[in-house]
């Protein structure tokens, strides 16, 4: 990490070509109607991630825990899924990458986002329970993920710690409903709320990601004040089509509206800081998620450099003429070792170089390439990889995936073409009702011989 940069953070439209966007032009003059938009929400508490009414009592709260509760503990096991998982593991990658190296003594974070039952076991089989906090992350309270290991995990503390299991379990869910509630109000557990109106990708800066920074021990601080400098204006009673057209979260959003409308229906999002890997992936999500709705969206495709560069690029340098990208980058990073000076004479060109030269080169050579190759492309420029930067970050990619979902006429907040995998599943595990997923199961699985041709699967063995 590059501590006390003074470089400026920059976005370079250079290489973006919005001059051949037909769309870009009209998308830009909805700049009024989309800050009407925004206060209008914001006005109606509809938008607490960019407003962040919630923060000065969670700031205090995680002030607490960070001084007490939280220094109890050595490992955190975080279940959760989407955006109640993704965002935790981008800061944890980025900010408190140690257990991913050798020689690690510090805390751990161990995040559950799938239902392999052998990962789960192992980590029940091998974390210590008396030294771990289960950190149980839904909005919902009611994801079967989620609460699925919830239980399994539950009947292990109370194994392991008969009299204190209660004091291992900390949950951040809604304030009111579902399942996961009625557990606190049942047990007396210890909870943090999940504000109305927050849904899970955008709730990575609120105590779903900041619990486990603090516990980690990052500058949760910063990524608060990073985030809430981004958000402020938008959040603003005062916002009008002049300062919304001036926020690079509107330029971001016309931008990929115009790129959609121009054809452009993948969008890559190539991190040039390794570190920063996972929010490839957060923001992938958050994308998908928000804009993938009626026809309509672009497809977003994590990527990192160096490793992609040996990987997927050939495929966005020359494969089919559909793909943008947001190319993130920092102005300078670690110098790292130099190199010896026995090196073979083809390696000359190495001689008194640093190893941390290397990847500003191959993000020079790489975002020169894509260029070349006619991908539009826009690149965000870190004055340095700390975590205000990642706060501020993430607060102009959510507000411009926000702002886009508004351009495209469709709703970012919900997800729900994905509500019918869910129920599906539900009906094949056996829930109560949900009689027409079942009956369309059988079908699926061509277990009703006779009721049409859905059951005439073609599987081969191979
Ligand atoms: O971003 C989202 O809204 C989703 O990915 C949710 O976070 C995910 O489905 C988990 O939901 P919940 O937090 O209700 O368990």
């Amino acid at each position: 990490m590059t501590a006390g940069s003074t470089h400026q953070d920059v976005l370079d439209w250079t290489d973006a070509c919005r001059d051949r966007l037909p769309a870009y032009a009209a998308l830009r003059a909805r700049a009024g109607e989309m800050a009407a938009k925004l206060s209008a929400e914001v006005a109606a508490g509809r938008l607490p991630f960019l407003a962040l009414p919630f923060m000065p009592a969670l700031e205090q709260e995680l002030a607490g825990l960070e001084a007490g509760y939280l220094k109890g503990f050595e490992h955190m096991l975080l279940l959760g899924i989407g955006g109640s998982a993704l965002g935790a593991r981008a800061l944890q990658k980025a900010f408190a990458p140690g257990q991913d190296l050798p020689g690690h003594t510090g805390k751990c974070l161990w995040i559950m986002d799938n239902v392999d039952a052998s990962t789960l076991e192992a980590h029940l089989s091998r974390l210590p329970a008396d030294k771990t906090l289960v950190y149980v992350v839904s909005k919902s309270g009611d994801t079967i993920e989620t609460i699925g290991q919830y239980f399994l995990v539950k009947q292990w503390l109370k194994n392991a710690l008969p009299e204190t299991w209660k004091d291992h379990l900390l949950l951040n869910t809604d304030e009111k409903k579902g399942y996961l509630r009625q557990e606190a109000e049942q047990f007396g557990m210890r909870t943090l709320p999940v504000p109305d109106n927050l849904g899970g990708r955008y709730s990575a800066i609120s105590a779903v990601g900041l619990v486990p920074a603090a516990f980690l021990g990052m500058d949760w601080r910063g990524l608060v004040r990073g985030f809430a400098a981004m958000a402020a204006p938008l959040a603003d009673p005062a916002l009008n089509a002049e300062k919304l057209a001036a926020h690079p979260s509107f330029e971001f959003a016309a931008w990929s509206k115009a790129l959609m409308d121009a054809g452009y229906c993948e969008l890559i999002s190539f991190f040039y800081i390794p570190q920063w890997a996972s929010f490839a992936d957060w923001f992938a999500q958050l994308w998908a998620e928000s804009l993938g709705k009626g026809g309509q969206g672009s497809q977003p495709i994590p990527a990192v450099g160096v490793t992609d560069q040996h990987s997927v690029n050939q495929m966005f340098l020359d494969g089919p003429r559909n793909k943008a990208c947001l190319f993130v980058e920092r102005a300078s990073g670690p110098a790292g070792l130099p190199f010896p000076a026995d090196m073979p004479p083809i390696f000359d060109y190495l001689q008194g170089k640093n190893f941390g030269e290397l990847l500003p080169a191959e993000a020079l050579g790489t975002r020169m390439a894509l260029t070349q190759n006619a991908v539009p492309l826009v690149a965000l420029r870190l004055g340095a990889d700390d975590a205000e930067r990642a706060g501020k970050m993430m607060a102009l990619l959510g507000a411009a995936t926000l702002l886009t979902g508004w351009l495209m006429g469709i709703n970012p907040v919900d997800q729900p073409a994905v509500e019918l995998g869910k129920r599906l599943a539900k009906a094949r595990l056996g829930a109560a009702g949900l009689d027409e997923e079942k009956a369309a199961l059988s079908v699926f699985t061509g277990q009703c011989a006779g009721q049409g041709k859905a059951c005439a699967r073609d599987e081969r063995g191979f």
